[in-house]
């Protein structure tokens, strides 16, 4: 087990969402203000509904922290809801297809998925993006850098990718749908307001990707500790993704082993890649390129007009229940998926650079990278 772990509770129209972090190290500080920015990106992408604009997320401590910097305890963080209408709220009946309804309701043995809904419901998101803020924080603090942008929405897609390093920051976050090429951009606002038009809803394709990951993250020893394993698992854990991509993944099952594999070479002083195909990672463990994680996300489920469903107290054919959605919640998922990625390698880098306080954080990974330099075991 990692030494960082995470879990979230709450309803999307209870009280609260919280997520609890574990394994934090002592004394960093917590900003607050830039949390809230991250679950302002995670509100804001075009195709949303009117709850991102009733709902504005702000984030409190609740314990795990002493004079505003963890306190090495399990961190609390709670986001309150402002739509807190669950005590009031209708019971489900009629199972939305492509929700966790119908399969939760036949878990739980009950013929309304209120409950389900509320659990299963994406608002949950809001915790993970408020935890996996937290985790690029300390992450920034030892030069790793966690982004994500919209790939594809629908049939638009963006062509060109953009290369390595950050320049991209700035057009993804002029962007309303966060694609980091302005034409693109504008091309799949188009579609999701021609999808919302018509009554549909979209999917697409998000990336993230961390810099500055250093080589040896992750063990190739067990299933459990792959790195590339607990990125998917994690990704693959957020709403709507039903297929997660590393580098080239998807593309390199149609090719030959010569025009996936990056070359190997050393040159001044340090061991270089070619090309990075393999999107950061070999046999489970980061290879000190950049990680390149794609999440592949399905259009929501609930759409304008109801779909065909049954109504659990009879069994009797009748339209689902109807709830409000977003048409494309893409956007937001490219935060959600950022912030899990970030979990995810801060929990692999507390593996091999176990720390109880943010110096011991600084002066072990220091150590780590500066041992590594050069031709290994030389
Ligand atoms: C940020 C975000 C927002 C979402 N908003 C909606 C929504 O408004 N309507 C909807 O039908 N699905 C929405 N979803 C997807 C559903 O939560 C998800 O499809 C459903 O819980 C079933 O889970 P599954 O798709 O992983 O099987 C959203 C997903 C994310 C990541």
């Amino acid at each position: 087990m990692s030494r960082l772990r995470w879990s979230t509770a709450g309803e999307s129209h209870g009280e609260a969402l919280l997520a609890v972090i574990e394994g934090l190290p002592f004394g960093l500080a917590l900003d607050l203000a830039r949390i809230d920015r991250e679950l302002a990106r995670r509100q804001s992408g075009f195709g949303r509904s009117s709850r991102q604009q009733l709902e504005r997320d702000r984030v409190e401590v609740v314990a795990g922290a002493y004079r505003g910097a963890t306190s090495g305890a399990p961190l609390v963080l709670r986001v309150r809801n402002k739509d807190q209408s669950l005590p009031t709220l209708p019971p489900l009946h009629r199972p939305r297809p492509g929700h966790a309804d119908l399969a939760g309701a036949i878990k739980f043995d009950t013929n309304d998925a209120r409950p389900v809904l509320e659990r299963s419901s994406a608002r949950e998101t809001v915790a993970r993006v408020a935890a996996g803020a937290v985790a690029k924080m300390v992450l920034e603090r030892v030069g790793v850098r966690v982004e994500g942008f919209v790939a594809a929405i629908g049939s638009v897609v963006l062509r060109d990718p953009p290369g390595d390093g950050f320049a991209w920051i700035a057009e993804r976050d002029a962007s309303p749908v966060w694609c980091p090429h302005s034409a693109t951009s504008a091309a799949m606002c188009d579609v999701i307001s021609a999808a919302g038009a018509a009554g549909d809803t979209l999917g697409g394709v998000v990336e993230v990707r961390a810099a500055g990951v250093p080589a040896g993250l992750g063990s190739l020893m067990q299933a459990g500790t792959r790195l590339d394993a607990a990125l998917a698992a994690a990704v693959m854990s957020v709403p709507s993704v039903k297929a997660v991509e590393i580098g080239d993944g998807i593309a390199a099952a149609a090719l030959g082993g010569h025009a996936v594999h990056d070359p190997i070479t050393f040159d001044g002083g340090a061991i270089r890649r070619g090309s990075n195909r393999a999107g950061g990672i070999e046999g489970g463990m980061s290879n000190g390129q950049p990680l390149v994680v794609r999440a592949y996300l399905k259009p929501l489920a609930t759409t304008k007009h109801a779909m065909a469903s049954v109504d659990l107290r009879d069994g009797t054919r009748a339209p689902s229940d109807p709830q409000r959605s977003d048409v494309c919640a893409v956007p937001s998922g490219a935060v959600v998926v950022e912030h899990v990625v970030g979990l995810v390698v801060l929990a692999a880098l507390l593996d091999s650079v176990p720390a109880d306080t943010v110096e011991d954080l600084d002066s072990g990974f220091r150590t780590w990278v500066e041992r590594r330099a050069g031709l290994p075991g030389a």
